[in-house]
């Protein structure tokens, strides 16, 4: 019996691939296919698949043309599945041609002419045609709107427009109102003073919003958008790029699953010096505070792993001269009912950007910078046991992130890692930071 194998994502299944499987077929009497793994397809750089693993082997099966289906789940499977399966004949698509030839030393390497005119991307960008404007109006806000508009080209299906502001490749459209006419999402990177009323006015026009943390300076503010977003039936989400890098995703869990037993302490530690000294009036109108900058950031894995409802709060902060609230330096300590936390950020000192999540059993140790990390360890008393956990990171986060904004507006829900709970939470603190009844400035 000849045996054949063949590997591909089979996102959305098309006729291009329905072509493949029966070619592939006719080459021998068995075919198996293997049907690449969300994580193994992360790893490949393939982020945009439209349906899970489970949902595309049920679509590769119902083909009838496959005799067996497996997960690709690792580089380099596919000399183990062909040695594991006595495979006689490896084929896929003419768009891999020469890349599969290694393979050659162990079964026959057939590329079959791929078919004209179809592909999944194509599909998925056809399926949901979203047009997002970018809202920044300062020198640092133009820096994440390029990067924003660089990222968004890995997305498959929503594009960046216009902008308020200039970027090149993008039209400018100073007048908000008339931008919001022009977008079906907007993507918000204004100071933190206007999120509020960009985010207020985009969704009061039925436009999906995706905010730079924190969503707003007040917890009621914050409430207040959220309920609006669920009147307009908007997805409103806050863009915290961490939350959406796999390492990150993955070191919570793994600090919820009590891997490092009960969780007593986390201590958050975000800086980026800036030359913020000799900063005018005007630049500390125009320029994000250490608080707003870092504080929702360092804020974020406290709020996922020991919950929003803290007992007590302390804020300790340094201000810049002749400024009432643009601090350099702020600490943040949280009292939970059985637990601590802190955050330290600054812009204008400098320190080891490092997380460090304290269990009764063990502790997680984040390298710096914590924030854009593709790995972490699990430590223990006994070194033996400790672990190392790497992942694929590409673009910081950003790419999954609008990802997760356009899977969202697709299925008309968010379900997002930074839920609305914890949006609320981070725009507490802020609020505290500007009441100031909890903060003492040194
Ligand atoms: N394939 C093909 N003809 C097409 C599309 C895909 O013969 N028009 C083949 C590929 O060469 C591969 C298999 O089908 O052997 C699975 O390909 P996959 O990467 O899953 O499909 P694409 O449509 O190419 O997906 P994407 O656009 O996400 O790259």
């Amino acid at each position: 019996m000849k045996k054949v194998i063949t590997y591909g994502t089979y996102d959305l299944l098309h006729y291009g691939h329905i072509k493949l499987l029966e070619r592939a077929k006719e080459l021998g009497d068995y075919l198996i296919v293997g049907v690449t793994s969300d994580d193994y397809d992360k790893t490949r750089g393939k982020i945009n698949n439209k349906q899970n693993l489970m949902e595309r082997v049920v679509a590769v099966k119902a083909t009838g043309i496959a005799d067996e289906v497996i997960a690709e789940e690792y580089e380099g499977q596919k000399i183990d599945d062909i040695r594991r399966y006595g495979v006689d004949i490896f084929t896929v698509g003419s768009d891999w041609e020469g890349k599969f030839d290694y393979l050659k030393e162990y079964c026959q390497v057939v590329y079959l002419p791929r078919t004209e005119g179809v592909s999944s991307t194509e599909i998925r960008a056809e399926k949901n045609k979203l047009t997002i404007g970018l809202i920044g109006d300062s020198e640092s806000d133009l820096t994440s709107l390029k990067k924003f508009t660089a990222e968004i080209a890995y997305v498959n299906g929503i594009h960046a427009t216009c902008s308020n502001t200039r970027i090149d490749e993008l039209e400018q459209i100073t007048d908000y109102d008339k931008l919001l006419e022009r977008v079906d999402s907007v993507y918000v990177v204004s100071h933190p003073r206007d999120h509020y009323s960009h985010v207020k006015r985009a969704l009061q026009k039925g436009k999906h919003v995706l905010c730079e943390t924190p969503i707003a300076l007040e917890r009621t503010q914050c409430e207040e958008l959220f309920s609006l977003a669920k009147r307009a039936q908007c997805v409103l989400m806050e863009a915290a790029k961490t939350a959406y890098t796999t390492a990150f995703e993955r070191l919570v869990l793994v600090a919820k699953t009590g891997k490092i037993g009960e969780v007593l302490d986390i201590d958050a530690t975000c800086t980026r010096r800036r030359s913020i000294q000799n900063y005018s009036e005007k630049d500390i109108m125009r320029n994000w505070n250490t608080i707003t900058e870092w504080g929702p950031l360092g804020l974020l894995p406290i709020f996922l792993i020991l919950g929003c409802e803290y007992k007590d709060i302390r804020i300790v902060s340094r201000l810049l001269k002749n400024s009432k609230d643009y601090d350099i330096y702020t600490k943040i300590d949280l009292l939970y009912d059985k637990a601590t936390a802190s955050v330290k950020v600054a812009k204008g000192a400098k320190s080891e950007g490092e997380l460090i999540i304290t269990g009764t059993e063990g502790y997680i140790y984040v390298p710096a910078p914590w924030w854009k990390t593709d790995y972490f360890e699990v430590r223990f008393e006994n070194q033996t046991n400790n672990r190392r956990y790497f992942y694929q990171l590409e673009g910081e986060g950003i790419r999954y992130e609008i990802v997760a904004f356009s899977k969202a507006i697709e299925a008309g829900h968010g379900d997002f890692y930074v839920s609305e709970k914890v949006s609320k939470a981070i725009a507490g603190v802020m609020e505290e930071y500007y009441k100031g009844t909890k903060v003492r400035k040194i």
